[in-house]
């Protein structure tokens, strides 16, 4: 176990408020005091810590981004030749122009994209665009879509407006109370929820914004009925597509179910562990982008598209995503059988390349850290969720089902004992955003 990471960690929060730029990096979300934390080496899917311990990823995968798997060699050695080329300039990257024609041709109601780098960004300008094109405010919006202050302002009001939208407990501290009552949320599948926001805001609503697919398959007519409610009020429809792209296909998810946004933004997993974020729309909607200044030196950089075209194109002739769905339904059925055998009570959920599981007792987060504490233990990282990748084979999986066996019966029998807390070496993991002591 890496000490060396936890004592970094330990100064990290000195120097960097929240320890790390992503809450779901923070050691805190996995195993308080016991989580590696950092690393020294990634390829595939083995992660190696800063003591040269050797464990296999079976979470996040550099949460989402690393689809492939990490430092994939056509990937990588895409973005060396752009390194090699010089990969900033004062004039432009030409890949920007070969990546907007590979987004359009994959995505035929498109006709224009912009870039940034993250997700969070692509979804603010997806959101400015929007705005800038209907000349109106307001935006409904389910799940969760990033950092910035549109988002955040939905807990302006009542402090728990976001918590049913993945990530529990965001605060929305400095942002602007002038944003209160500007971002209106409904949930997944709950169309009359939509509905009731469009009765009451209809001329108001700039955008509806929405990840076609999450946790659950939509209801039949859901996707439609929101595209009819778009269309009828002349609101923007984005697709925010930054975890649900590439999973089910090459392109957006959307395109499966038949139903087309106005914009759809990509990130993470589009560039596959580098720095990459595409706004594609259609063009109406997309020369708004010319009425207000969306602009940034970094978001013309050349490893990014780069990175991207070999990601995308890898994507497509290795058919990925048929693979990511193959072991992430595999994951769901090691955790399902593990759970039958030990007679655990669990919850599966996700699309099979973003599977999700959770324990359904009164202390799930202690028993959920144990968990992690075991599986660590064995040689893995693991958490309630899994996203698979195109380095996953049948050989992790097999030595994850014995591991997660051996854990699930060690840990009903705690359960049994009412040890699960006493079992643990360190702090029950934290479920969403709080402040670090
Ligand atoms: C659906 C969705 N939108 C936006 C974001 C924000 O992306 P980023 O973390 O790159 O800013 C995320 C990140 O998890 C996401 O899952």
């Amino acid at each position: 176990m890496s000490g060396t990471g936890q004592r970094l960690y330990e100064k990290a929060k000195t120097k960097i408020p929240g320890g790390t730029q992503l809450l779901s990096k923070r050691p805190e979300m996995f195993l308080p005091e016991q989580w590696p934390s950092y690393y020294s080496k990634a390829k595939g899917v083995e992660v190696w810590d800063l003591e040269g311990n050797r464990y296999i990823d079976m979470s996040y995968c550099g949460i989402g981004a690393c689809i492939l798997g990490y430092a994939d060699s056509d990937v990588d050695n895409a973005v060396k030749s752009a390194i090699d080329s010089g990969s900033m300039c004062t004039l432009n990257c030409p890949e920007e122009v070969e990546l907007a024609d590979l987004l359009c041709e994959l995505h035929p109601w498109a006709d224009m994209v912009r870039y940034a780098r993250t997700g969070g960004e692509s979804m603010a300008i997806a959101i400015r665009i929007a705005r800038a094109s209907t000349g109106r405010e307001k935006l409904a919006f389910c799940g969760y879509h990033g950092w910035h202050d549109w988002y955040l302002s939905a807990n302006l009001g009542q402090g728990d407006v976001l918590d049913g939208h993945l990530l529990p407990g965001l605060e929305p501290a400095g942002v602007p109370r002038g944003l209160a009552g500007t971002a209106l949320a409904f949930r997944y599948n709950q169309i009359e929820e939509l509905e009731a926001i469009v009765a009451e805001n209809e001329d108001q609503l700039a955008v509806i914004v929405m990840e076609p697919v999450r946790n659950y398959e939509p209801k039949p007519g859901f996707l439609e009925r929101v595209r009819e409610i778009a269309t009828g009020i002349g609101a923007v429809l984005v697709f925010d597509e930054v975890s649900s792209g590439w999973r089910l296909n090459t392109g957006g998810s959307h395109l499966l179910y038949g139903v087309t946004p106005d914009i759809v933004v990509f990130a993470k997993a589009i560039s596959n562990g580098y720095p990459m974020g595409a706004i594609v729309g259609i063009g109406d909607v997309m020369q708004a982008a010319q009425n207000t200044f969306i602009s940034s030196t970094y978001w013309t950089e050349g490893i990014g598209p780069a990175a991207a075209l070999a990601t995308i194109r890898k994507h497509r002739r290795c058919n990925v995503s048929e693979h990511l769905i193959e072991i992430g339904d595999r994951i769901q059925s090691v955790w399902r059988q593990a759970a039958d055998r030990s007679g655990l009570n669990i919850s599966v959920s996700g699309i099979p390349p973003l599977s999700h599981f959770s324990f359904e007792y009164e202390n799930s987060q202690a028993i959920q850290t144990l968990f992690t504490q075991e599986m660590l233990e064995r040689g893995f990282l693991a958490t309630g969720a899994f996203y698979a990748t195109y380095a996953h084979q049948d050989c992790h999986v097999e030595s994850c089902l014995a591991a997660v066996d051996e854990t699930f019966a060690f840990i009903a029998e705690a359960i049994e004992r009412q040890e699960v807390e006493k079992l643990l070496k360190g702090p029950v993991a934290h479920s969403g955003f709080c402040r670090l002591t």
